[in-house]
């Protein structure tokens, strides 16, 4: 993935952002400079895994399969069991049409994913059991405040303001419909690097072709700009 195809996504999203009136925190405009001048705030950032993520799920095929994410807050998972403090997070998703995030469930994770405005935002969901396997079986799911009765591999449609609660081992797909979808996803502090299991799993990200100057940090690249990298 080319270095300045990242930065033109990210444009991409903030545009679509200031479209609906969301304005994601400073940090997300920093540079490399802006980290280094900051490095307790870079270690946060890092700890979190907050900022951006342009994610392309299959090498190549960012336009079929990717999608454009913003951590904004990532609470400690370590602290799930004390039952209390900041255990919660926040992301801004943006799909653009068509723009599919493959089937992949939780662990830990509850989530709801919210649509903050644009087009539809279509998920398709599958309940699975504890190895993965997607179950012949009907499962229930909260839309905002109506319980939903589905069958496997159902449809869910959210027009813009509704959202779903995903608990875990509930897989789901989705993928913006009829234009582009800025989403949201709120959820219980959980590790990204362990609790995210694609089905099947994904490939390793392609390197980063560095043929422009950087713009934008990445979580690909908090490790570089850790206080002591
Ligand atoms: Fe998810």
């Amino acid at each position: 993935m080319k270095r300045s195809f990242i930065d033109a996504r990210i444009e991409t999203m903030l545009s679509f952002c200031e479209r609906f009136g969301v304005r994601l925190p400073p940090f997300a405009l920093w540079g490399e400079s802006d980290y280094r001048a900051d490095p307790a705030a870079a270690a946060r950032i890092l700890e979190g895994g907050l900022g951006w993520n342009i994610v392309e799920f299959q090498p190549g095929a960012f336009a079929q399969a990717g999608l454009s994410v913003f951590t904004l807050r990532m609470g400690d998972w370590r602290h799930l069991s004390h039952g209390r403090g900041r255990l919660y997070a926040e992301k801004a998703l943006f799909a653009e049409d068509g723009q599919r995030t493959p089937h992949h469930y939780h662990i830990v994770k509850t989530e709801d994913v919210v649509n903050r405005g644009g087009a539809k935002f279509v998920v398709e969901l599958v309940k699975v059991d504890r190895a993965g396997a997607p179950l012949n079986e009907r499962f229930r799911v909260l839309k905002d405040v109506k319980m939903l009765d589905l069958q496997p591999g159902a449809r869910v449609t959210l027009e813009p303001g509704e959202s779903l609660t995903l608990e875990p081992f509930v897989a789901h797909a989705f993928w913006a419909e009829g234009g582009a979808t800025l989403a949201g996803e709120v959820s219980l502090a959980n590790d990204d690097r362990s609790d995210n299991y694609f089905l099947p799993a994904l490939p390793a990200p392609a390197p980063i072709d560095e043929d422009a100057p950087r713009r934008f940090v990445t979580v690909r690249d908090l490790p570089k700009l850790a206080p002591g990298a």
